[in-house]
């Protein structure tokens, strides 16, 4: 129990064939040679049997004596066995099932070697595909004429958006709010709302949509004849805006992704501009931020922003 811990030994697998095979090598040799020696003393044996003894004596197989039959047969039991030691086993032996196996090794491995190759040829040409793809997205992706087209609008309770060509309230806030968003941006917007302007807005790109031809505009502002040519115009813009008023607002709600809604919290009755109604369906609300009545706005109001779903 408390003896010395017992070493194992610590020869190999591979080492452990090796002499198990030399030993078998052996004992093949030796049982070859013992059979030599029995064949010999038996032949004489035999001989004796026959001349001596006088066993079989007139006993004669296709015209020899029985013994010499029986030496010849002993004689190819033993070069049978011989050649099993010495001939045979070079190629049936375990260097043969060696060899044999190496081989088939090599092979399989040639063949693991080649599918390697194929595989990543293939990897590469599918990283290449994945590329173009990659690519030919960022082509259209830039090439799509509305990248987040926004409607920004300031709405009364019922939608009100305007009066007389004028807006009917004003909310210093909400302006910021707008200089802020539109800020450096393309903003869209009808012959007439462009008009309610005292001059174009700085910082910002004009496009004025309009059915006359040779409409005068100052330098820098664009003016189109269509709704989507007012969109091709602002397609290099990530977030070009339709700032109104109600008749563009009416033609752009089928295609805006998104409206930043100022929503004034009181009904302007005397309005004859309104934003159409956004439907629950197809808006989804994500954001929205009050903002009370103070000395500086006469109404309370809400910033809302929806997406389309
Ligand atoms: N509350 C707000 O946020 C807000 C924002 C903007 C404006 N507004 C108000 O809205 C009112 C103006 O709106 P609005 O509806 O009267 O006019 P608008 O939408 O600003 O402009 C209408 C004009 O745009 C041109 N137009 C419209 N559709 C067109 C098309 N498909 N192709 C070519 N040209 C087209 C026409 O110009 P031509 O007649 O020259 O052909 C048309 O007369 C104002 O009271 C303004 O103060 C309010």
């Amino acid at each position: 129990m408390f003896g010395k811990k017992k070493t194992k030994p610590s020869i190999d697998q591979e080492q452990l064939a090796l002499i198990k095979a030399a030993e078998k090598r052996i004992a093949q040799k030796k049982r070859l040679y013992i059979h030599f020696v029995i064949f010999l003393i038996g032949a004489v044996f035999l001989i004796l049997a026959n001349t001596v003894l006088g066993i079989g004596k007139d006993l004669k197989i296709f015209g020899l004596d029985w013994f010499v039959i029986a030496i010849i047969l002993w004689l190819f039991v033993f070069v049978y066995h011989f050649v099993s030691v010495f001939i045979t086993h070079k190629f049936m032996g375990k260097d043969w099932e060696d060899q044999q196996r190496e081989a088939l090794v090599a092979k399989q491995q040639e063949r693991i070697d080649q599918l390697t190759q194929e595989y990543l040829k293939e990897e590469k040409e599918i990283a290449k595909s994945q590329a173009y793809n990659q690519i030919l997205d960022n082509e259209i992706t830039s090439q799509k004429k509305t990248p987040d087209l926004t409607i920004i609008v300031a709405a009364g309770e019922q939608n009100a958006i305007g009066k007389d060509n004028d807006l009917i309230w004003h909310l210093s806030d909400d302006l910021k709010r707008f200089k802020a968003l539109t800020n450096g941006h393309h903003i869209i917007m009808g012959r007439k709302t462009f008009e309610s302007f005292k001059k174009p807005l700085p910082n910002r790109t004009h496009i004025v949509i309009t059915r006359q031809n040779g409409y005068k505009v100052p330098e820098g502002v664009i003016v189109v004849n269509s709704l989507d040519d007012a969109i091709d115009a602002a397609r290099h813009d990530k977030q070009p805006f339709i700032i109104g008023g109600g008749e563009i607002y009416k033609q752009s709600m089928l295609l805006a992704d998104k409206i930043e809604l100022t929503r004034v919290h009181s009904s302007f009755e005397n309005a004859d501009t309104f934003f159409p109604e956004i439907d629950p369906l197809q808006w989804k609300e994500i954001n929205r931020v009050t903002h009370d009545a103070d000395e500086n706005h006469a109404y309370a109001f809400s910033f809302i922003t929806y997406l389309r779903k």
